[in-house]
């Protein structure tokens, strides 16, 4: 059976490939860390296993929830933000059709996301959208108290029960949050929603494959069967300290690129379906990393669209970059390119030549044009977007991260940066316990 895979040779023109395999000991050490539980953040290691300790039960429970959503609703909107929100959204991006939100081949309920901005015109626009359809609502946070999804939850929470009462409101409503503490947990118990655990040893980016991923994943009509088989066949494999192990390889290559000053990453993809699970990236590597003053800064493009934005930039710009190239082995569907009597655009020389031949052949084009100024390339495959694939993709990410973090010295699983602006948000808006702050704050705006 085929796997992802990950091709490194194409960096071996910056750093050498003995540069590498000279980090491979340390990458090791970075594995035995997360295996062993033994260093920084031993405490947030429940992703590691997640795929093999999701038993039948809670998957069970886990699609038996999406039913009941799926059958008693035309729209399910997903609340979260952040790693309660990008994970499923990855997911559910790269398998569903590309013109699902306009109805074509849709595996169930609309899905919609909210909670994952402050934007008001969103919110109202969310709302009149919403008006007379059956909804329902997933809302997820790990904390309870995130304001961006308490926001959308107390609207939509609102609207529902007005529409349906309270009574049936509660039946659309699955909250999914930490088993007792938090403002949502206390709020699920007093209504009585349909709840799931986010385990206090899971965090945020790495709850993918719990249910704040498989949930939301579920409802929109996909298989999290075969997404957790694929994130277990990785889990089995990627615990190894083996020399072929990709995580090693790819957390070795990167922390070698980013010794030799190359401080920016691009995710680079080469079909549209994969624009979120850049995203969700880029939560996992920049939250993990980006701490203590140091970091590999993550970034994304998709290409080819970008090529003709940022294309310039990586062909010629600063030489601090490397990329890491998704690159997806059949499309699922086929278009083969039309001959035209007339040729007018030039273009009978493809003609009879599918898409995707065109578009591998940009890709590898783009992978020549950047090696040869300066920007190292590796290549991860990826067969076919299927859920399988999907849940190999996630877990390496999220291994290969963690192996990276402590490389990289720092611990991978906190995220200390991130309170900042909300103290300060906080301080503004006057939140009760923060007049001290407030008053602070405020004798600095003059
Ligand atoms: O720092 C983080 O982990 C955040 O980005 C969270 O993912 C985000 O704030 C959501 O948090 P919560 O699930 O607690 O609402």
């Amino acid at each position: 059976m085929q796997n992802i895979d990950l091709d490194i040779k194409h960096v071996y023109g910056t750093v050498s490939e003995a540069a590498v395999d000279a980090l491979m000991p340390e990458a090791k050490a970075g594995l035995a860390h997360l295996v062993n539980a033994d260093a920084a953040g031993n405490d947030f290691l429940g992703w590691l296993d997640l795929p093999s300790r999701t038993d039948e039960a809670l998957t069970s429970d886990i699609e038996a929830a999406a039913r009941s959503l799926r059958e008693n609703c035309d729209v399910v909107v997903s609340i979260g933000i952040g790693g309660s929100y990008l994970g499923a959204k990855a997911v559910i991006e790269s398998l569903s059709n590309a013109f699902s939100a306009y109805g074509a081949d849709a595996k169930g309920p609309v899905m919609l996301f909210a909670g994952q901005n402050i934007g008001e015109d969103y919110l109202n626009e969310l709302m009149a959208y919403l008006e007379g359809k059956r909804f329902g609502i997933i809302v997820i946070s790990k904390s309870g108290t995130t304001t961006e999804p308490a926001i959308a939850f107390r609207l939509l929470k609102a609207r529902l029960e007005a529409e349906i009462g309270k009574a049936e409101a509660a039946k659309r409503i699955v909250a999914i949050t930490d088993a007792k503490r938090g403002a949502l947990r206390q709020l699920a118990t007093e209504e009585g929603y349909k709840t799931f655990v986010i385990e206090d040893s899971v965090g945020g980016r790495f709850s993918v494959l719990s249910p704040v991923g498989l949930l939301p994943i579920a409802v929109a009509g996909f298989d999290i069967r075969a997404l957790l088989d694929g994130a277990r066949h990785m889990q089995e494999k990627l615990q190894q300290p083996t020399e072929e192990n990709i995580a090693l390889r790819y957390a070795s290559a990167r922390n070698a690129l980013y010794r030799d000053g190359k401080k920016i990453e691009i995710l680079v993809n080469y079909n549209p379906k994969l624009h979120y699970f850049g995203e969700w990236w880029k939560q996992l590597y920049g939250e993990s990393e980006g701490k203590d003053g140091k970091g590999i800064f993550p970034a994304a493009v998709d290409n080819s669209t970008d090529l003709h934005s940022m294309g310039q930039w990586i062909q010629d710009g600063e030489r601090s970059i490397f990329e890491t190239v998704l690159s997806v082995e059949n499309p699922d569907k086929t278009v083969v390119i039309p001959s035209d009597e007339a040729n007018l655009d030039g273009l009978n020389y493809i003609a009879g030549k599918r898409v995707d031949e065109v578009n591998k052949m940009a890709e590898l084009g783009t992978r020549i044009a950047h090696v040869d100024g300066g920007v190292p390339n590796m290549r991860i495959t990826i067969p076919a977007l299927e859920e399988r694939y999907l849940g190999e993709l996630i877990y390496f990410f999220e291994i290969a991260c963690g192996i990276s973090g402590y490389m990289l010295g720092v611990n991978p699983f906190n995220q200390p940066g991130v309170e900042a602006y909300k103290k300060n948000m906080f301080a503004l808006l006057a939140k009760p316990g923060y007049e001290k702050e407030t008053e602070a704050i405020k004798s600095r705006l003059g």
